[in-house]
């Protein structure tokens, strides 16, 4: 076995501890599918070079015995890939595999594996630590490397822009991610949970490339779910028939560490060209195993100082591997360079978000120029821009020097939204904090705000864009009032503030009011604001924002959408403010609510319109508490729950109640407590 020539291509013998199964590479693996329930016997199907190993069920692909260390194993027959039956040159892949990662410390692992696709599986010349045993900084981004890769990275390397120290990433022929996103998976009602890769704990993830459509999904979540959580955590649009050739593909695993001592292992695997994988059998895995041994770990939160090696070791120029060891050297040159950096991570640790360079977000808006600029609000203005590097296009507010509004607002905000993460909610994917200026990050939305959408004439949404669009806002507003950890009370809750990204999908956006709450606790804050129209009676007299004040806002909003009327408007035939609850109300009692609805519609669902008005009425009902909360208001729409049998148009007529007497008052008042321009505008971000 020695004798054959791959043996000699490795330039790390030492590092070479097993070589199996090594097999003439002509034959193609049967029908592009296997699996692996698990790791073990003489005939296994698998190449392995550097430390990895196979024991216990296990493949170890990193042993954690000494630093610096990668280990590879693949499948050993290459992988047709050609697609000649279709049209598209790269078949479609799907995989899943169970994974574990075991650093010396709970919260702290180096530096990560990855699932490899590549022409050529000689990794003998490709360094550990950052580069994960897959490239070296001489051709690391070529693209004659012929590599697609996942990552599962646990150091935050800034030469290669990671995002954080626990996040998954896409690579094409570099470890610059084409995408990446912290590691976490959407439950059925999306709402993100956040995982923790190291640690030990199994995971499962899964990669599905669809090659018509160009897109790569990829899916993690912990071991073991009864099934794949329907949303990907990403969606990456890329077409690899430009990255792998055709007919002979690898498929296989890379891991290296760094200064520390990490294991990285798989479970079991399985992999399809063409279709779904076959399912793993979680009952043949080793996961006991595996949670046995993290057991055995007893791990300790890991210490400053270690940090701080680590930070050495991770913030290295590329040439300097051999240097990272003696982390002493260079601490006096890195020193300030470190403390930087180490205010920053404080201020990450506090608000959990990655940060950007000024002098990126400069490139990125062509230095704040007049033609990117998307917009101005009362806290400052909004600038498209395209991120160097990720080539990643991103909504960039900076708030205006003259802005009169607390660096602390802006904080809370940051605060709010960078901990929250829901498809239906306008990410925010970092900051920079230069001199009095501060710059948040938000997707870029390309199909801009609901209200232009509704309230333009020459555009028009379908029926079913409009029902997807209002069950997609009361989706986003659940998980603000009751699916997330901490009640976030919206506040300005209104059509522009909603902004439709590529696929259409709504988003909530503009959180500049949001308050934060400890669930339980009294849920009301005190300031007065939001817009005029949406504001439900009882915030306009007692100035306090309350859940059932958001869902006022939203009745209102799901009536605009059926009907694409302004809440307020001035009625043509004697010049009387009209507002659009009463429109509404008003067809109703006439006995036909379809009335009301924009006259554009003709492809609407009688039974789903009707339940959007009269929910949307029953939502603006005068008593708060006769209001749905939003786990009822989802149930109306989806027709899993009946609306109440007594809602009829005299129930929720405003004159039962006495709200009306001091209406006049009422609206003086308001109109100079809340103008509608008192907003933040980070929605204007599309
Ligand atoms: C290895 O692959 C060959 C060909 O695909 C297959 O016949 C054989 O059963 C596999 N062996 C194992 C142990 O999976
Ligand atoms: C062939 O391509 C079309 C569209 O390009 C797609 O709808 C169809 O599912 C593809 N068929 C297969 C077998 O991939
Ligand atoms: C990419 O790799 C090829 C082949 O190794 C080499 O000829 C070329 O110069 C490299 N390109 C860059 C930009 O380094
Ligand atoms: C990727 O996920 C999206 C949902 O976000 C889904 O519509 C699409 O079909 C998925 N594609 C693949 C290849 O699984
Ligand atoms: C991907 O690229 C190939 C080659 O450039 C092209 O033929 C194919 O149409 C592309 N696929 C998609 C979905 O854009
Ligand atoms: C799954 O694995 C268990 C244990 O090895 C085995 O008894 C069982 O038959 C397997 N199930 C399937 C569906 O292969």
């Amino acid at each position: 076995m020695l004798h054959h020539p791959c043996f000699l291509h490795l330039q790390y013998p030492i590092l070479v501890l097993l070589l199996l199964s090594v097999r003439p590479d002509a034959a193609v693996a049967d029908g592009g599918e296997f699996i692996f329930d698990g790791f073990s016997g003489a005939d296994l199907n698998l190449t392995m070079d550097g430390d990895a190993s196979v024991a216990d069920g296990l493949l170890r692909l990193t042993s954690g015995r000494l630093s610096f260390l990668k280990g590879h194993a693949f499948y050993p027959y290459p992988l047709d890939f050609t697609e000649v039956s279709n049209g598209s040159s790269l078949a479609s892949f799907s995989t899943t595999f169970l994974f574990s990662i075991m650093g010396p410390y709970i919260d702290l692992s180096s530096h990560g594996l990855a699932f490899v696709l590549c022409s050529n599986k000689d990794f003998s010349s490709a360094l550990p630590g950052q580069f994960l045993g897959l490239l070296n900084q001489w051709n690391n981004g070529n693209a004659t490397n012929h590599i697609v890769a996942i990552e599962l990275d646990t150091i935050m390397n800034s030469e290669f822009q990671d995002i954080d120290s626990n996040h998954i990433g896409v690579d094409i022929n570099g470890l610059i991610s084409v995408s990446s996103a912290t590691a976490g998976y959407y439950t059925p009602t999306h709402a993100f949970r956040k995982l923790s890769l190291t640690g030990g704990q199994p995971m499962q993830l899964w990669v599905d490339y669809d090659s018509n459509q160009a897109m790569m999904n990829v899916t993690v979540a912990p071991c073991c779910l009864s099934s794949k959580p329907s949303w990907p955590l990403l969606s990456v649009a890329c077409n690899l028939s430009t990255v792998l050739p055709g007919t002979a593909v690898y498929a296989g695993f890379s891991s290296a560490n760094g200064v520390l001592g990490s294991r990285h292992y798989i479970l079991g695997w399985s992999f399809k060209l063409n279709g779904e994988p076959a399912a793993l059998n979680y009952s043949a895995l080793s996961i006991k195993t595996i949670q046995e041994l993290a057991a055995q770990l007893q791990y300790q939160p890991h210490t400053n100082k270690i940090k701080t090696i680590i930070l050495c070791a991770a913030l290295l120029p590329t040439v300097g591997i051999a240097i990272a060891v003696s982390a002493t050297l260079f601490k006096l040159h890195m020193k300030r360079r470190l403390d930087a950096r180490r205010n920053q991570l404080e201020w990450q640790r506090e608000y959990g978000l990655p940060s950007f360079t000024y002098k990126d977000l400069l490139i990125a808006t062509s230095g704040f120029k007049d033609k990117m600029l998307l917009g101005k609000g009362g806290f400052g203005s909004v600038f498209k821009g395209l991120l160097p590097h990720s080539n990643r296009t991103v909504a960039i507010k900076r708030v205006s020097p003259e802005s009169k509004q607390g660096m602390k607002e802006f904080m809370a905000e940051i605060v709010i939204l960078g901990h929250l993460r829901h498809r239906n909610l306008v990410q925010l994917l970092g900051y920079c904090r230069h001199k009095q200026q501060l710059l948040l990050v938000y997707d870029y939305m390309p199909n801009g705000s609901l209200d232009c959408h509704l309230h333009t004439q020459d555009r028009n949404l379908c029926w079913a864009q409009r029902f997807r669009i209002i069950k997609g806002i009361a989706s986003g507003l659940f998980y603000l009032h009751e699916d997330w950890e901490q009640v976030v009370i919206h506040r300005d809750i209104k059509t522009s503030n909603v902004l439709l990204d590529g696929e259409m999908n709504a988003r909530l956006g503009d959180f500049g009011l949001a308050r934060s709450h400890a669930h339980g606790a009294d849920a009301h804050t005190t300031r007065v604001a939001g817009t005029w129209g949406y504001i439900a009676p009882e915030l306009a007299r007692l100035g306090k924002a309350t859940k059932a004040t958001d869902i006022f806002a939203l009745g209102v909003l799901m009536m605009e959408v059926a009907c694409a009327r302004r809440p307020i408007w001035v009625n043509s035939a004697d010049g009387e403010p009209l507002a659009l609850a009463d429109w509404v109300l008003a067809a109703w009692r006439r006995g036909s609510i379809t009335d009301a609805i924009d006259p554009r519609l003709d492809d609407y669902v009688e039974e789903e319109i009707e339940v959007v008005l009269k929910l949307g009425l029953l939502c603006c009902h005068p008593s708060p508490n006769a209001r749905p909360r939003m786990r009822l208001v989802m149930q109306y729409l989806d027709r899993d729950a009946a609306l109440p049998t007594d809602l009829q148009p005299d129930t929720l007529l405003m004159s039962n109640f006495d709200v009306s007497q001091d209406d006049n008052e009422m609206h003086e008042q308001h109109a100079m407590s809340c103008p509608t321009t008192a907003i933040t505008d980070l929605s204007r971000g599309r």
